[in-house]
């Protein structure tokens, strides 16, 4: 193990401490007595990013939705892929319940994942789903909201640069609650069956 590699490895060992903590449930009582467990409440922040056909967003444009959030980049060679592919066959199952959350991939590599790029990329999931990119401060802003760690990765071995990232699937509510994280070790099955028991199904 190299210097850099450990320092790597070090720091990614920090964020998943730090995300553990984030993700101690909290419990909301309604007032008929059953009790929803969530993460966070008013998760996430404010955002100005552009979507895969080159319209500005904000964060507004998604309240007052179910949303899943995933943050990766295009050219992951698997993890992503796999990622985005499991949120997609989530929201296939759920059928009718699918439809009311909005699948939305927003970039941590926005210098190679340009609108064009995001546009041919997330047709390849899902007919709903959603590419967000922007300036590197721009994404930063977004990558800090949403606690995502990133950090680009290249050495002499390696003709194109890399992008160590968190992987997480979040599912919010429409009052910016965040209710779950799916890891990489969660099935489509168990988000699937998740989503079902939240809402009541
Ligand atoms: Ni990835």
């Amino acid at each position: 193990m190299n210097k850099n590699r450990l320092i790597r490895t070090l720091v990614i060992i920090v964020i998943g401490v730090l995300i553990g903590g984030l993700t101690t449930l909290y419990q909301i009582k309604s007032e008929n007595g059953a009790s929803t467990s969530y993460v966070a409440k008013n998760f996430g922040g404010s955002f100005n990013l552009i979507d895969h056909t080159g319209k500005e967003v904000t964060d507004k444009d998604f309240s007052g939705q179910y949303r899943l959030i995933y943050f990766g980049f295009t050219y992951c060679p698997a993890i992503c892929p796999t990622e985005l592919q499991k949120m997609s066959m989530v929201l296939k199952n759920l059928g009718p319940t699918g439809k009311v959350i909005t699948p939305i991939f927003i970039s941590v590599d926005p210098e190679r994942d340009t609108v064009d790029v995001m546009k041919n990329y997330v047709s390849l999931f899902h007919p709903d789903l959603i590419g967000l990119t922007g300036t590197q401060e721009q994404v930063d802003k977004a990558k800090k909201g949403y606690k995502i760690y990133s950090a680009k990765v290249q050495d002499e071995t390696m003709q194109e640069y890399t992008v160590d990232h968190s992987s997480f699937i979040y599912f919010m509510g429409p009052d910016d609650t965040l209710y779950r994280i799916f890891k990489v070790d969660d099935t489509a099955k168990d988000i699937e069956q998740y989503i079902q028991n939240h809402f009541g199904k």
